[in-house]
This record gives structure tokens, C-alpha cells and sequence, in this order.
């Protein structure tokens, strides 16, 4: 769908060569954004990003990990110097690795922690300062997960990631509310993307089954979110996470009912 809500907005939009990141950037820039796509992998934001231009928009790549400090200043840089300005940063690149509490090393924790944790902070941080110096507002997005509200076993470092990125995104309302800058959170639930069905190819069945609206969640479903966080008319939305996950956090999983149906 394109309608132009986004004309004249610039973007930045990490890990996004493919998955959830892919289908924010694709639609910010269907729908009018100039956007900066970021991705670890140099191969995989060429080629994503020359997908997005190859329908007509305005895309450039920017290959860099976020755990690296001056990486996501120079992509706030990179965007105000090819664009102009920037209005819109979504710190999306998180990496999942999973494992059990007991054998968990501190190389695990600390990847987890540097992509995840540093990356959303500090890329958060060299956007608002590029926001206030411009004085028009501008909307921060981090990617949570249902899994920062739900413990989900061998994602204990994960897990606490993602709830600090709701804790920050409420934090950052006190600093960032006065320069008109919103910050908010998306926590997706099982979405079917490239990585997980690495780890496992019937993710999408497995996965479903647990979900109460049957199904697994689209890298779609959550740009669609993501855009009303971003759109001008979200500007009273802020310190706020959206959980998009087809009803799985709203259930507990229960013993046989036969009681209750045999009554
Ligand atoms: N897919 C899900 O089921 C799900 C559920 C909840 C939350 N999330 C969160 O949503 C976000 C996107 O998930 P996804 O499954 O689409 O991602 P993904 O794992 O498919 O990765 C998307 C892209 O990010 C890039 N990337 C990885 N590390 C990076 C880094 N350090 N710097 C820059 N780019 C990097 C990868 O190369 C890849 O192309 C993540 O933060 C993830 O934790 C995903």
C-alpha cells in the first residue's frame, strides 16, 4: 500500500536486510520516507535495499554492526548527510541466543547484552540528539519481545534484554518528551522470519499451535504496528509497548478442562 503518510521523513531502520527490520523499512518507504537501511551483513543491505529502490522509492544501505558505539552515530551521521535531516529511528537489529541458564557463558551474555542493549541505547541516543539540535520531534521505536513479559525457557539473557528496552523506552520519556520526541516499543510474539525457520523448518505448524489465533505472526504484521508508533498522529503515544503476538501472552496453559466440559 502506498499513501505518502511518511512524505519528507527520514529513517533509519537497523538489521533490516530481511525479517521484521525489511518489512518496517519497505513500508516506510512505500509509503513516501527516505529511509537508511542497516543491516551487519554488507551483501544482505545492498540487496535489500536495492529491492525497496527497485519499486520506485528512496533506500541506501548501511552495512555496520549496532554493537559497535561509533557505527550507529555514523548512520545518524550517513542519514542527515545523504537526506538531510532524521525524524524517525528504529533500533530493530536484536540478536536471540538461546541456551540453558547453567552452561550460559559470559561471551553469550555479552553478545546478547552489546547487540541487543548497547546498540538500541546508543543509536537511541545519537537520534535524539540529531532530533533536538532540528527542534521538530521525532519517534524512537525499540523491538522488544513478548518473551521481556513471558519467561520462555534457555532465553534468560534474552528475555531480560528485552524487558530493559521497555524500561528504557519509559525512562527516555522524562528526557525526550520536552523536544517533542516519542519513544516506544513493539514485542512481537513467534513471527516466521529467515532465522527462525533456520532454526527450525516447521516453525510455522509448531509455533502455531501454541498461538491462540492459530497462527504465526508475518514480518508484516509488525511493520503495520510499527507504522502508527511512527506516524505523525502517534504523537500522544509515548513510554508505551505494544505486544503483537496473535494472543499468546493473554493465555496460561492449562491442565485438562474435562471438568468443566462434562458438567
Ligand atoms: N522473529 C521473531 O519471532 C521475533 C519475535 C520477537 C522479537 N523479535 C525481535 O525483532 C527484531 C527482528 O527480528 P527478526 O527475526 O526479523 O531478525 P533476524 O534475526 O531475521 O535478523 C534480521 C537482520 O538483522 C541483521 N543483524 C543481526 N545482528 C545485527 C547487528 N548486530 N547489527 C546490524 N544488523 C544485524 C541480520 O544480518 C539480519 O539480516 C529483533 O530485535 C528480534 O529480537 C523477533
Amino acid at each position: 500500500m502506498t499513501n505518502g503518510s511518511f512524505e519528507k521523513k527520514v529513517a533509519i531502520v537497523t538489521g533490516a536486510g530481511v525479517g521484521i527490520g525489511y518489512a518496517i523499512a519497505e513500508q516506510l518507504a512505500l509509503q513516501g520516507a527516505s529511509v537508511l537501511l542497516n543491516d551487519v551483513d554488507k551483501a544482505v543491505a545492498e540487496e535489500a535495499a536495492g529491492q525497496i529502490r527497485a519499486a520506485g522509492r528512496i533506500c541506501q544501505p548501511f552495512a555496520g554492526d549496532v554493537a559497535n558505539v561509533e557505527t550507529v552515530r555514523g548512520m545518524v551521521a550517513e542519514a542527515v548527510k545523504l537526506f538531510g535531516r532524521l525524524d524517525i529511528a528504529v533500533c530493530n537489529a536484536g540478536l536471540t541466543v538461546w541456551g540453558d541458564f547453567f552452561e550460559y557463558t559470559q561471551e553469550m551474555f555479552d553478545r546478547v547484552m552489546s547487540v541487543n542493549l548497547r546498540g538500541s541505547y546508543f543509536l537511541a541516543q545519537a537520534a535524539a540528539r540529531q532530533m533536538r539540535e532540528q527542534g521538530q520531534g521525532g519517534r524512537i521505536l525499540f523491538m522488544s519481545s513478548v518473551t521481556g513479559h513471558q519467561a520462555l525457557q534457555y532465553l534468560s539473557a534474552y528475555g531480560m534484554s528485552k524487558a530493559a528496552l521497555e524500561m528504557l523506552a519509559r525512562n527516555l520519556v522524562v528526557e525526550l518528551s520536552p523536544y517533542k520526541i516519542t519513544v516506544n516499543c513493539l514485542a512481537p510474539g513467534a513471527t516466521t522470519t529467515p532465522r527462525n525457520l533456520v532454526d527450525d523448518p516447521n516453525y510455522d505448524t509448531v509455533w502455531g499451535k501454541v498461538i491462540p489465533v492459530g497462527k504465526v505472526g508475518k514480518p508484516d504484521d509488525i511493520a503495520q504496528a510499527a507504522l502508527f508508533f511512527l506516524s505523525d498522529g502517534a504523537s500522544q503515544v509515548t513510554g508505551q509497548t505494544l505486544i503483537v503476538d496473535g494472543g499468546w501472552s493473554a493465555i496460561s496453559p492449562s491442565p485438562s478442562l474435562d471438568f468443566v466440559e462434562k458438567k
